[in-house]
């Protein structure tokens, strides 16, 4: 090679910063913390990013934020006791999605309406300013799809979870009930005969609601601003690629093309420490073993049968707790568990003393608790974790209690059978 030759490597090498704007119009903390680590990545490596999202980052020079306004309101939280009120028996699973459909029109309107209103996106648009990409959470709104069409900008999707039903048909994949795990169920990859009619029906009823109530709403949120923006589906029907939040060997393996790109574990940070002095020593200092209890950060409201029956296994049981909650009211609480509102979980998990995860099952919760190697007691809640912890069981991660009938007994029993097994 000679040396213009390896001067024009250099560099290119150097000169390639993309204009890069990232959308995420859904303001849930966990999916945050996946997208917030892909767009601080990016503009430390020199793209200029314009990121549009409810929660503040850390101040980079290449990275501009558009804060959309937040204000936490009773349709960002899933209530726990009101979703087990649902009947229970061979409709429950209908139930549950039904009254999922519903909140996820509640908020794709809300979160379409904030990104359509907002000033700043729209003073992009008006001056055509140009993007060489343009990232956009593929959940339950596609109004960052319409920003996108008005920049005349490649799209990138991505995914916080598994995929949604209705983002299948539009990058080509297949979502074939009698082996591809539903969204919304706990059957797994190796569904029976009735887990696959109520996959199919599931599947089919939410595509339906999808595209002629959640998109069709939201289309006129956004023709309302923007009269020229086309059908949704079209527009996302040219995602060029998708990441995904997956990780094949804990959810099972399923037939993508080129287009959809695994990227399960990417908001892992290597070697993380635990910087609360209390919550170091609670654990460096624990002569038995120390369990970690978190059900995420969207489940509100857990009936307090469920949260007497934790605080009864922990009060007879030998392990030191720690547990992810915001209070526990006034029931009185036994010295070998430290409650507090947030831990740095990655950090916890993967201390060597942390020996069982207690989880909803949310997908960055269960790939972090795959990355720690800690075995899980899976207590699926709503939406995704269904079918992730039925993936943690299956490849042997751990075991599964049905929120409905979990008890101190089979907390502990659930405990027993992984240790035993790790
Ligand atoms: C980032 O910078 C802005 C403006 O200088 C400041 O108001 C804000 O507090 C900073 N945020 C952080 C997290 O440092
Ligand atoms: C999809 O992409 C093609 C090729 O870039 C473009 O001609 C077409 O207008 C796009 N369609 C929509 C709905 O964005
Ligand atoms: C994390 O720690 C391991 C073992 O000490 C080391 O090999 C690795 O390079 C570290 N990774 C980072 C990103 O610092």
């Amino acid at each position: 090679m000679n040396f213009s030759l390896l001067g024009l490597f250099v560099f290119v090498n150097q000169c390639v910063s993309y204009k890069i704007l990232a959308v995420f119009p859904y303001n849930g903390r966990s999916h945050h913390n996946l997208f917030s680590t892909l767009v601080e990545e990016l503009a430390l490596r020199d793209h200029s990013v314009t990121v549009v999202n409810y929660f503040p980052m850390k101040n980079i020079s290449k990275l501009r934020q558009i804060p959309l306004e937040y204000k936490v309101s009773g349709s960002d939280v899933v209530d726990i006791d009101d979703t087990l009120k649902n009947l229970p028996g061979i409709l429950v699973n209908f139930h549950k999605a039904l009254d999922t459909a519903r909140a996820f029109k509640n908020l794709a309107n809300s979160n379409c309406d904030k990104l359509m209103s907002n000033k700043e996106i729209q003073e992009i648009i008006s001056s055509k300013t140009k993007f060489d990409l343009v990232i956009v959470e593929q959940f339950v709104t596609d109004c960052g799809l319409a920003v996108a069409f008005k920049l005349n900008a490649p799209i990138v999707g991505i995914t916080a979870h598994i995929l949604m039903p209705w983002t299948y048909s539009r990058l080509g994949a297949l979502n074939h009930p009698a082996y591809v795990p539903n969204h919304f169920i706990g059957s797994g990859t190796k569904p029976g005969f009735w887990d696959k009619i109520q996959s199919a029906l599931i599947n089919i009823a939410f595509n339906i609601y999808f595209k002629y109530v959640i998109q069709k709403s939201d289309q006129m949120i956004i023709n309302s601003v923007f009269e020229d923006v086309p059908d949704l589906d079209e527009i996302g029907k040219n995602i060029s690629l998708i990441l995904l939040n997956q990780y094949f060997p804990l959810t099972g393996s399923r037939l993508y093309g080129a287009n959809v790109i695994e990227v399960g574990g990417l908001h892992i940070k290597e070697n993380t420490t635990i910087d609360d002095e209390e919550i170091k020593s609670f654990i460096d200092k624990a002569e038995s073993d120390v369990i970690y209890i978190s059900f995420g950060t969207v489940a509100s409201n857990f009936p307090d049968r469920i949260i007497k029956e934790i605080i009864n296994f922990i009060t007879k049981s030998s392990v030191k707790v720690l547990w992810k909650i915001d209070n526990v009211g006034n029931l009185n609480l036994p010295k070998n568990v430290l409650i507090r509102k947030w831990f740095p979980q990655t950090a916890v998990l993967c201390h060597p003393k942390v020996k069982a995860f207690i989880t909803h099952s949310g997908m960055l919760s269960s790939i972090e608790a795959m990355h720690c190697g800690v075995p899980v007691i899976s207590v699926p809640l709503f939406g995704d974790q269904f079918a992730n912890a039925a993936a943690a069981t299956e490849i042997g991660l751990g075991v599964t209690i049905d929120v409905s009938t979990m008890n101190e007994r089979k907390i502990n029993q659930a405990l027993k059978t992984v240790m035993q097994d790790s």
